[in-house]
């Protein structure tokens, strides 16, 4: 069982910023990733369709004997974990609680600005487990329904790009927060710009790393760390354009992804 892989999926690449802080942390597990590319995104869908989506590729990942599943994707953590956790048989971890964790313990002076899809801030999840945490923290939601696209098409670079993120984080700097949370994956890629536009006095935070943690410390707990010395073997599948994200996940993470297969969803 121990040396079975973790499974991760996410809608697209952002999933790949989680994959890189598990890679980090937990250097000899082996991942099974799927980016559902075919029906990128998931922001602006409703929580029947992603619950759906989500179950599909959670009963995938557990075709392909994984021991755990990590919800590297914002919206499926926010509308589907409660619903798959309770039918599947391994342990899942979300992105959203370990996220609110890292934000309540960061704030200094209480105002934390939280920027997702707008399935994640409608949920208000964030908000809600802040508050379980510290009840007295301010939190204000931003949708930036923009930014999947641009990191999606390789433009987190690109002027326009930071012209979209003082369009939609200036609303939350007006109010005077001093940490903003990256509740979306894709969000750590546009991490560069978003602190330039933020400036110095707001603290990012990104859950990915929170989230390794978390898995680290369930597996820890489960006795299901694998050998150690085990030599990890990572396997990438997409719903679409295989070859693009391979490209993209070479320029993300630690290790070079030789193959990346495709997965036809119609036949989930
Ligand atoms: N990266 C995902 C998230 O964290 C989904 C983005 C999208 O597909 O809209 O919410």
């Amino acid at each position: 069982m121990n040396n079975l892989p973790i499974g991760v999926f996410d809608s697209g690449v952002g999933g790949l910023t989680v994959c890189k802080e598990i890679m980090k942390m937990l250097p000899e597990e082996s991942i099974i990733y799927f980016g559902d590319t075919a029906r990128v995104p998931y922001g602006n869908k409703s929580k029947e369709t992603i619950t759906v989506y989500s179950r599909q590729i959670a009963n995938f990942l557990l075709s392909k004997g994984v021991k755990a599943i990590v919800v590297a994707c914002n919206t499926a953590s926010a509308f589907a974990l409660e619903t798959i956790c309770s039918e599947i048989p391994v342990p899942i971890i979300g992105v959203i609680k370990p996220g609110a964790r890292t934000a309540a313990a960061g704030t200094r002076n209480g105002r934390i600005g939280i920027i997702g899809t707008e399935g994640t801030i409608k949920s208000g999840l964030y908000k809600q487990f802040i508050q379980q945490i510290n009840p007295s923290v301010e939190v204000f939601g931003k949708a930036c329904p923009l930014f999947v696209p641009l990191v999606e098409e390789g433009m987190a670079d690109d002027w326009i790009t930071k012209e979209v993120v003082k369009r939609y984080i200036s609303e939350l700097l007006d109010r005077d927060i001093d940490t903003i949370v990256l509740g979306c994956t894709h969000y750590p890629l546009l991490r560069k710009v978003i602190g330039e536009v933020a400036g110095e006095g707001v603290s990012l935070v990104n859950p990915a790393y929170e989230t390794a943690r978390e898995l680290s410390q369930v597996l820890t707990g489960g006795k299901l760390l694998c050998e150690p010395g085990s030599a990890p073997h990572h396997i990438f599948y997409v719903s679409d354009g295989a070859e693009k994200f391979r490209d993209f996940a070479n320029s993300i993470l630690p290790c070079e992804i030789i193959e990346t297969k495709d997965v036809n969803v119609k036949t989930f």
